[in-house]
């Protein structure tokens, strides 16, 4: 999978993500959404969302977002095409993601939170290294199928971040596939990302 910063251009891909209820299950019960939210959501995250696309075929995978939330805070976010569940791409794009916060964003904790029944996504937390923080009840309008279990939060704080990178961890890292190596995705992913703005500047300056 490649990522590249998303534009006002990507609009419609998000739109048309989002008309599949099965994606929409978890975020509002199926329900699709605006071409007007959407624009507004681009506007809102230009800069801190993605879009994935599949290596060989350029095919839109979905997309996948660090948005700051605090000072040295960061959320991790994504949602994927239908088709492209079960390539372990979610778990590729949180990866560098998580890792790109730490790393170049100066990150001192990164969190995700989702609906405690959302079991793909919670999955997809732990395999970015994320523990279990809390589940927590919000107040809903319109509450969707699940809500009642509530709403999970994930965290990586930058301590632990740093301790699984270190080379003691070496070992343990490679013992336990849930602790993703992190140096080894940003090798893979040199050259097929642009995550940060001197990558972009250059790229525009050639
Ligand atoms: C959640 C989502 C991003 C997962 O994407 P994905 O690319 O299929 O995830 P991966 O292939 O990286 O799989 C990660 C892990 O989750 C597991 N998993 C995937 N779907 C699962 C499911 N329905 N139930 C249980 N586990 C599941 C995978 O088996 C894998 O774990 P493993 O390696 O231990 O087997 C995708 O289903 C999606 O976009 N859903 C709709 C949007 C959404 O809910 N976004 C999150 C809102 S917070």
């Amino acid at each position: 999978m490649t990522l590249r910063p998303i534009t006002l251009d990507d609009v419609e891909l998000l739109v048309e993500l989002d008309r599949d209820p099965e994606v929409m299950r978890y975020i509002t019960g199926g329900r699709p959404t605006t071409r007007e939210h959407n624009e507004e959501i681009v506007r809102r995250h230009l800069g801190s969302r993605w879009i994935g696309s599949d290596r060989s075929t350029g095919e839109f995978v979905g997309w996948f977002g660090i948005r700051p939330t605090a000072t040295d805070e960061y959320e991790l976010g994504y949602r994927l095409h239908r088709s492209h569940w079960g390539r372990g791409l979610a778990t590729e794009g949180g990866q560098l993601l998580v890792d790109h916060a730490f790393s170049a964003l100066g990150a001192e904790r990164v969190w995700a939170a989702t609906m405690t029944v959302n079991t793909a996504s919670r999955r997809v937390m732990e395999k970015c290294g994320l523990r279990y923080l809390r589940t927590f009840h919000l107040e809903w309008d319109e509450p969707i199928e699940g809500a009642e279990a509530g709403d999970v939060e994930y965290e990586l704080l930058r301590s632990e971040w740093l301790h699984r990178r270190a080379d003691g961890c070496g070992r343990e890292k490679r013992r336990h596939s849930r602790f993703p190596d992190y140096d080894a995705l940003t090798r893979y992913h040199a050259g097929s990302v642009v995550l940060c703005d001197t990558r972009c500047k250059t790229e525009d300056a050639r």
